[in-house]
């Protein structure tokens, strides 16, 4: 281990994040009532600018009024380029009670954003008396923001997780598709020439590189990792390997757009029977090593060794969290 400790952000559960337009105040109680982990009350770009006014005062009422159970609630405020961002935090902090856990930031740029809104917030808590600390959660949806996401995750300590935002983030880079996630039909390759052999085409995953480089910067920070959309409703199957493909990664969760989309998130997110299983041998056999005097011993015919204990306590300490949800 290094000598440097990585702070681990609170332990939520964020296998799945609805989001819902602040827009449409008779979303609210069927998002509260969903088995979403964390559903996000959007103020930005699901909202039209006409909008934004109301859509924080739904927002503001909606925080008090509906019962939102065990959920961690979420505000995605306007970008720091708007008019709009002071008033989505000053309003909605200043208006609204204690209920409110986190404020999403999108389109996090720099640190220097983080900074600003932490001082913000941190004057209205200050002012107001709120107990309870808000928690950030960042979007990653620019090549600014991409740039410097090692600075951005490590630069508050109400930070508690990344978000892949990979529509505005395919606009940013250039990436030509109008798509919200998913892969494109051009990002592959093609086999080689081979004599007797039919060429093969395999698609690749466009957006490997920045899940994982996102992943990277979240854990080196002690945050989470959350993929973020996929704007296909109507396509379970396209969802559910968007969704297994960044879980294989290291990502806790994914965004629900829809609330078709929730359960399939949660699903993948939940470590199987079989894994949390497999995961408690492991377990045991490295208890039974550690007795015995030895570092590394066989499972299966498969090497285990000291690493492979911080992955199955992983794994056991998040089907532990999810059956005391
Ligand atoms: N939260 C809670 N409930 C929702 C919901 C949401 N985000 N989206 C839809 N529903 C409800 C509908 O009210 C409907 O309920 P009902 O069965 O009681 O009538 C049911 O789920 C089925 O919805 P459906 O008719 O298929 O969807 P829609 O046409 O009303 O809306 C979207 C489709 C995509 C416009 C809507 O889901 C949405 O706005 N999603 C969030 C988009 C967003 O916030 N984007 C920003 C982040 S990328
Ligand atoms: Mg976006």
């Amino acid at each position: 281990m290094s000598f440097t400790i990585v702070e681990q952000a609170p332990a939520r559960m964020n296998r799945s994040e609805l989001a819902v337009p602040g827009s449409r105040p008779e979303l609210f109680a069927k998002a509260a009532k969903s088995v979403a982990d964390v559903v996000f009350l959007d103020l930005e770009d699901s909202v039209a600018p006409d909008e934004k006014a109301q859509a924080r005062k739904n927002i503001v009422q909606a925080i008090g009024d509906v019962d939102w159970g065990e959920k961690t609630l979420s505000l995605r405020i306007n970008g720091l380029d708007t008019h709009y961002m002071y008033r989505d935090v000053v309003d909605v902090l200043e208006q609204s009670g204690e209920r409110l856990d986190l404020i999403m930031i999108p389109k996090a740029g720099t640190a220097a954003d983080i900074y600003a809104i932490d001082m913000l917030v941190t004057q209205i808590e200050a002012a107001t008396g709120r107990k309870k600390r808000i928690g950030f959660e960042m979007i990653i949806e620019t090549a600014l923001g991409m740039m410097n996401v090692d600075e951005i995750a490590a630069a508050s300590p109400r930070n508690e997780s990344l978000h892949f935002g990979v529509a505005d983030y395919a606009a940013s880079t250039g990436a030509r598709t109008t798509g919200i996630g998913g892969p494109h039909p051009d990002y592959g390759v093609l086999t080689d020439v081979e004599e007797g052999a039919e060429r093969r085409y395999h698609w690749g995953d466009m957006w490997h590189y920045p899940v994982s480089r996102m992943i990277v910067a979240a854990r080196a920070s002690g945050l989470r990792p959350v993929d973020g959309p996929f704007g296909d409703y109507s396509d379970p199957a396209g969802f559910q390997a968007q969704a297994r493909r960044a879980a294989v990664l290291g990502c806790e969760g994914k965004w629900a757009i829809h609330p078709s989309q929730i359960a399939l998130a949660n699903a993948v997110y939940s470590p199987s029977e079989a894994e949390i299983a497999k995961a408690r041998r492991i377990l045991e056999a490295m208890e039974q090593a550690q007795k015995d005097g030895k570092g590394a011993v066989s499972l299966d015919g498969k090497l285990i060794d000291i690493a492979s204990i911080k992955q199955a306590e992983h794994m056991v300490r998040l089907a532990e969290q999810i059956a005391g949800s």
